[in-house]
């Protein structure tokens, strides 16, 4: 395994008390493998992800506890100056927002070029000659006349393409996107999106790829994993959880896609909301909004149970839910 993933615990210091963020997440991603991260707003993603990269807020966040292990080194055991050397050179992170992300005084080729002065020593005439590379491989049409260009001087699209660059830039092993195309036009993010599977299958890199949109998991995706109130409610290879979930959250989530055959029915809507992260509920943090919640769901809190061929579910029930 690439990035494993191992019991992660953060929690946010809040007026309103500790809000329990992520709760025990396990995942993990292979070289060459997309990982789709998938839940409600306010699941834990996000977070589990800025663990990983080693940028989480903190005060007021805290890991409490748990093993990010990257190719085979705990990253959490790092020393700081050791992990910055990771971030950037072998793992490296796409935002949804890249005008926040770029730097809006620098033109794009300084800021791409930068990467290659800080980390490879090379000189600005070279770095410059490798940002016109970068850009072309992400497809920016003129590049070499558009390196002198300003961030805001590009379309939105354009300007998720240069994050991809920076991104990619060093060739690390891996890379988080976190909605990298929420912020698009829908016509622009498949094209952004079917870019960065490409170029991630060219360099084999390990994907974690945290979305919201299920179309774009079903094909660019080899695994899921589920997020639920901090923890990993499902993990599976997509298409066997596509055909059959075995956790109601999950079924839920895939009944709530408008689907064209069924044009004109109500969308479903799973009821109720995800729980306040200060007082998740005790047993299984979803039995409030579960139909075949029972009493032990409502006590017990269930492990990821292992279900036949690499997948994982986290409810009791995990059974019924499967073959119901
Ligand atoms: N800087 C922070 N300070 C306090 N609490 C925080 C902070 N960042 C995150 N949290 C808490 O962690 C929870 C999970 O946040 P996270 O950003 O991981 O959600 P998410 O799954 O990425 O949601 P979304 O789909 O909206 O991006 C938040 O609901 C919030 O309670
Ligand atoms: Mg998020």
């Amino acid at each position: 395994m690439l990035l494993e993933v191992r019991d992660l615990h953060v929690e946010f210091r809040t007026r309103d008390g500790v809000a329990r963020a992520v709760n025990g997440v396990t995942y993990g991603v292979d070289a060459g493998e997309t990982l789709a991260v998938l839940g409600e707003s306010g699941s834990g993603k996000s977070v589990t992800a800025q663990a990983i990269m080693g940028i989480l807020d903190t005060p007021p966040g805290r890991i409490t506890g748990g093993e990010i292990l990257f190719q085979g080194r705990d990253l959490l055991k790092l020393r700081e100056d050791e992990r910055r050397k990771v971030r950037g050179a072998e793992m490296a992170m796409i935002f949804q927002d890249a005008l926040s992300s770029l730097n809006p005084v620098l033109t794009v080729g300084d800021q791409l070029g930068e990467m290659f002065v800080v980390h490879r020593g090379m000189s600005r005439k070279d770095a410059r000659t490798k940002a016109v590379e970068l850009m072309d491989r992400v497809r920016i049409p003129g590049a070499a006349a558009r390196v002198r260009d300003y961030p805001h001087q590009f379309s939105g699209g354009m300007r998720q393409r240069i994050m991809i660059a920076m991104a990619l830039a060093l060739e690390p092993a891996l890379i988080i996107a976190d909605e990298p195309t929420t912020a698009l036009d829908v016509t622009v993010q498949a094209q952004v999106m079917d870019l960065l599977a490409e170029l991630q299958r060219e360099l084999t890199m390990g994907l974690v790829l945290i979305t919201h949109d299920l179309g774009v998991v079903a094909d660019v995706a080899d695994r899921i994993a589920v997020m639920y109130a901090g923890r990993i409610v499902e993990t599976a290879p997509v298409h066997d959880l596509y055909k059959a979930p075995a956790h109601p959250y999950t079924r839920g989530l895939l009944d709530s896609i408008p689907r064209l055959d069924q044009k004109g029915r109500e969308l479903y809507a799973i009821k109720g909301l995800p729980p306040s992260l200060t007082s998740i509920p005790p047993g299984c943090a979803f039995h409030p909004r579960c139909t075949t919640a029972r009493d032990l769901c409502r006590t017990d809190v269930p492990p990821l149970h292992e279900v036949t061929g690499e997948r994982g579910s986290a409810c009791h029930f995990w059974t019924e839910c499967l073959h119901g």
